[in-house]
């Protein structure tokens, strides 16, 4: 088979890995090529790439984000790409790895933070279950409903509801790369939360495959916890979503976008003080972001309004700000996506293009981590973020998106994304460095300002756990410790609470039902509550 030489690649790195943790070595040559062999005798043989084949490479990359997952993705490649068309060849997936010892990754948008659905940094044999052709939207403009399926990127979804159904939205991520499976399985914040909730508090129904390869078509299949754990309990935990029902929601034909720039001459330091406490309460219709970069604040809108809307609103809520007639753009809500995103460029290039292109360059090695303001930090406290060594950031910076409005309504319960009534504001800090890995190695060397700037903010943020956004995923939490062949609880709660609060318990509840033996699994999934 074509599959030779790369299983004794596997097999040599794993006895490396092996080594260093000690675990007994499973015959791993042998139950990847049965894997293979009942896999192949299931899907058609141009749906399943192996690392012998001159595509697989460049199919392997293809959505990674971050540089730095490059060359440890490369260096340790998965046992194969399986690209499903149906929900058979996934359920195919599922039982051929069960029955021979193969873990699989599932992979949407591959943007995942650690990039979890394509790398393991375990010793172990796995497969990519790649949903990228798995992409239709199918919008019901009547009903205001979509079902979507999970390989479908932000860019391509907006697409879809803007064209067929002018005045309909979908609230969701700014970036449109990202792809559906994994964020809705997080949460899913954008600029429209304020006024609609989560991309998760808008899911009306879906498919999913059970840890046995059972396809289960709609919630009531699936029964109230595990369509409620889908909805934010974080990607990779619970089984393969296909598709999603969405709820589509009502923007009018024009919305307005701001854009301005605040330097600690011009006063950013007051004006971010300011905006803490006001953005929050604006009326839900306005949303006004911040990203703080190189000693300067962006103020970023999305009003669901013309311009006289914003300038009235802000004249009176926060007239600090400044902003004027001529700060405004109107756009559609389509438009708005791709502006967002891509800046003036975007007026530049067809939209179509815009929103259709899954590969973009791929930038530099980056860093992120979160945080949840509940109490608005002193001028004092953001003076220090903004002359922080390094320039407050030359390589990095904070965004900070506004919570209130419709995500202070949902109850911490409702789904299993905590960070509601109270919450502030969300951070995300990045860091982006010009990094190298040598082929085959995983050293990551990051400089420090990422973290000497979280081990500052401690004080001023959430406090026992330290709440952070599971879809911002970061190892640096802790990782799953397996027992038995089971990952911990004990272990998971370390890391879970910090993105599911209480939430965590019934999240490992739900696990514990629906795969008890811990298949679906990776360094930080919610384990079985045994
Ligand atoms: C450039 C960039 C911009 C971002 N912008 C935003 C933003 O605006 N708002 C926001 O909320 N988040 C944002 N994120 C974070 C993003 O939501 C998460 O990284 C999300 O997990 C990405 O989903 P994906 O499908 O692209 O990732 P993947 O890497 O494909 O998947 C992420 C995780 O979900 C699992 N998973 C994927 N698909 C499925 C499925 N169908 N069924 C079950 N499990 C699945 C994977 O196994 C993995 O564990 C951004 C990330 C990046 C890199
Ligand atoms: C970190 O966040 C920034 C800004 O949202 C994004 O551009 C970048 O891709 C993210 N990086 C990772 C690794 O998630
Ligand atoms: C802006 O919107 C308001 C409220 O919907 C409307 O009354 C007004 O006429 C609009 N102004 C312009 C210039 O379109
Ligand atoms: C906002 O303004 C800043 C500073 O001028 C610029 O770097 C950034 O690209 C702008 N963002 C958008 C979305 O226009
Ligand atoms: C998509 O973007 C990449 C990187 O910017 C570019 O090289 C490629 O030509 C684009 N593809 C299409 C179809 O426009
Ligand atoms: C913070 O605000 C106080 C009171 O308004 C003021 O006296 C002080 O100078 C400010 N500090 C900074 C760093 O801006
Ligand atoms: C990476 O290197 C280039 C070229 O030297 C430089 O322009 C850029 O600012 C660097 N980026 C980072 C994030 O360090």
């Amino acid at each position: 088979m074509v599959v030779a030489t790369p299983i004794t690649h596997l097999v040599l790195t794993a006895c490396f890995f092996l080594a260093c943790f000690n675990l007994p070595l499973p015959s791993l040559a042998s139950s990847s090529s049965d894997f293979l062999r009942c896999l192949s005798t299931n899907v058609p043989s141009e749906l399943l790439l192996t690392p012998g084949s001159p595509s697989f490479k460049p199919l392997l990359v293809s959505s990674i984000r971050n540089a730095k997952f490059v060359a440890p993705a490369t260096a340790r490649p998965p046992l194969c790409i399986l690209t499903p068309t149906k929900a058979s060849h996934i359920q195919a997936a599922v039982r051929c790895g069960r029955r021979h010892g193969v873990r699989l990754r599932v992979r949407s948008g591959g943007h995942d933070n650690e990039g979890l659905s394509y790398l393991s940094q375990r010793p172990e044999v796995f497969a990519v279950v790649d949903l990228a052709k798995l992409h239709t939207v199918r919008v019901d403009p009547r009903e205001a409903t979509a079902w979507v399926g999970s390989g479908t990127t932000l860019g391509e979804l907006y697409y879809a509801v803007g064209k067929a159904a002018p005045g309909l939205a979908f609230p969701a991520g700014v970036c449109p790369t990202v792809g559906v499976g994994g964020l809705f399985t997080g949460g899913g914040q954008g600029l429209l939360m304020r006024k609609y909730g989560l991309s998760a508090d808008n899911i009306l129904d879906a498919t999913i495959v059970d840890a046995d390869g059972n396809l289960l078509q709609g919630k009531k299949a699936m029964g109230d916890d595990l369509f409620w754990a889908i909805r934010g309990g974080g990607g990779g935990s619970f089984g393969i979503v296909l598709s999603w029902k969405v709820r589509l929601v009502p923007v009018p034909p024009r919305v307005t976008f701001f854009n301005v720039t605040k330097t600690m001459e011009q006063g950013a330091v007051d004006a971010v003080t300011k905006w803490q406490t006001v953005a929050p309460a604006l009326p839900d219709d306005l949303t006004v972001r911040v990203v703080v970069q190189q000693r300067q604040a962006n103020f970023q809108s999305l009003y669901l309004g013309n311009c006289s809307g914003v300038v009235a609103t802000l004249r009176d809520r926060f007239p600090e700000l400044g902003v004027k007639y001529g700060d405004c753009r109107e756009m559609s809500w389509l438009q708005y996506t791709a502006y967002l995103y891509f800046g003036d460029a975007s007026n530049k290039i067809p939209l179509e293009v815009l929103l259709l292109n899954r590969t973009m360059t791929i930038g530099p090695f980056v860093k992120n981590k979160s945080d949840y303001v509940n109490k608005a930090l002193t001028n004092n406290t953001w003076h220090n973020i903004f002359t922080w060594p390094l320039g407050g950031a030359a390589h990095g910076e904070l965004i900070l998106e506004p919570h209130g409005g419709r995500m202070a309504k949902i109850a911490d319960a409702e789904t299993p994304f905590p960070h509601r009534s109270g919450v502030l504001y969300n951070i995300q800090y990045v860091q982006f460095w010009n990094g190298t890995t040598a082929a085959g190695t995983n050293s990551i060397i990051m400089p420090n300002w990422i973290n000497t700037m979280y081990d500052y903010m401690a004080p001023f943020v959430t406090k026992n756990p330290r709440a952070a956004y599971s879809n911002y995923r970061d190892l640096d939490f802790g990782v799953n410790k397996v027992v038995g062949g089971v990952s911990t609880y004990d272990s998971g709660k370390v890391w879970g609470e910090r993105y599911f609060g209480a939430n965590f318990r019934r999240l490992a509840m739900t696990k514990r039902k629906v795969d008890p033996a811990d298949y679906f699994r990776n360094e930080q999934i919610v384990p079985p509550l045994l």
